[in-house]
């Protein structure tokens, strides 16, 4: 913390080479901005964070502090800048918040709420880009309400380093690309969904919530990942009918807010409705319904059998990644302890 600025009035201490966004958000002074996120390096696409610094006009997510500067983030200029930015930005596309589902769940609507901005004229010309709806099973695409801030095409490389979005065209043809392909489904995107994560707006949204819940019905639970070892935290949202519809990396586990794609989308096993609900044993050929005592003396007598009639390594058992860490670890205890084998293993390693 070696350097001292005054930002609104208040003395701040800062590290050299720190953005004054950062300093300031540091200290509980918020300043408004759409493409800078904590997570990514600094874009300086959007300017709604700009600032006065000692007077000059000044985009403080890649401005660096310096010694003795004196910031101002709020006043009547500055608000009526932020506001023409917001204006511009919605002028661009087509954010009929009606229609999006991400509404109640937009910073570009937070922030078009926060400082009053109209809806843009009707016959404002616009480049209507085609919404990629079907081609990616994890991920929709609506580009009509994207704002160009790169915030997915830094979490791509930064944080999933894979490379996917990029910008193509120019000036007012600038659009999202993703492997220079105009589908998502059709580039090398492994369905990790950060860059749905980081959107600010609705440009990129999970197909798993479409149509299955507003945004301020959805309940949020936390819970632990199942599939690996590392231990990814995740916030689980069921909609109104109890049903999971949507999968965010928390921030405080060791994966601080990201995930692959089986922590982001395999938890629709969970509501399948092929999910055995009663035992079956198989009498010629067939499959019928059994209750658990009879399933249960079925296997025990089977496994005793082999067990005798071989030796207990003649068993294995093969535990499940979408059993809970606890049922994992009473099927280790039960091969060990009761059948008395170390043919054990489980399907995260293959
Ligand atoms: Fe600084 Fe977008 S947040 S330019």
């Amino acid at each position: 913390m070696n350097i001292e600025f005054i930002i609104d009035g208040k003395l701040i201490r800062a590290h050299k080479g720190q953005s004054i966004l950062k300093a300031a958000l540091l200290n509980g002074i918020d300043i408004p901005h759409l493409c800078y996120h904590e997570k990514l390096s600094a874009t300086g696409a959007c300017r709604l964070c700009i600032v006065k610094v000692n007077g000059m006009y000044k985009a403080s997510c890649t401005e660096p502090v310096a010694e003795g500067i004196d910031v101002v983030t709020y006043d009547e200029e500055l608000s009526m800048m932020r506001k023409e930015l917001l204006e511009m930005l919605l002028a661009e596309g087509d954010h009929n918040c009606l229609y999006c589902h991400s509404n109640g769940n937009c910073e570009l609507q937070n922030y078009c709420y926060q400082y009053n901005v109209e809806p843009p004229a009707k016959d404002l010309p616009k480049n209507i880009r085609e919404v990629d709806l079907t081609s990616s099973q994890g991920i929709k695409r609506d580009e009509n309400k994207c704002i160009l801030c790169g915030r997915c095409v830094k979490a791509c490389a930064e944080i999933q380093v894979n490379f996917v979005w990029d910008f193509a065209g120019r000036g007012s043809h600038a659009h999202l690309t993703s492997d220079m392909y105009e589908k998502i489904g059709d580039s090398s995107c492994i369905q990790c969904g950060t860059c749905v994560q980081l959107c600010p707006t609705g440009a990129l949204s999970f197909q798993t919530v479409l149509g299955r819940g507003m945004n301020w019905e959805l309940k949020k639970e936390s819970s632990i990942c199942i599939y690996c070892g590392v231990g990814c935290k995740i916030d689980f949202y069921t909609n109104k009918e109890g049903k999971l519809v949507k999968a965010m990396g928390n921030d405080e586990g060791p994966n601080k807010g990201h995930l692959c794609v089986k922590g982001r989308f395999g938890f629709d096993f969970v509501q399948s409705n092929k999910r055995l609900t009663t035992p079956l044993i198989k009498k010629n050929g067939k499959f019928e319904k059994a209750t658990w005592d009879e399933a249960l003396d079925l296997v025990a007598s089977k496994f005793g059998e082999i067990k005798e009639k071989s030796s207990p390594d003649a068993l294995m058992a093969f535990a499940s990644a979408k059993c809970t860490n606890e049922e994992n670890y009473l099927m280790q205890k039960f091969m060990r302890s009761v059948i008395g084998t170390n043919n054990i293993d489980h399907c995260a390693r293959l």
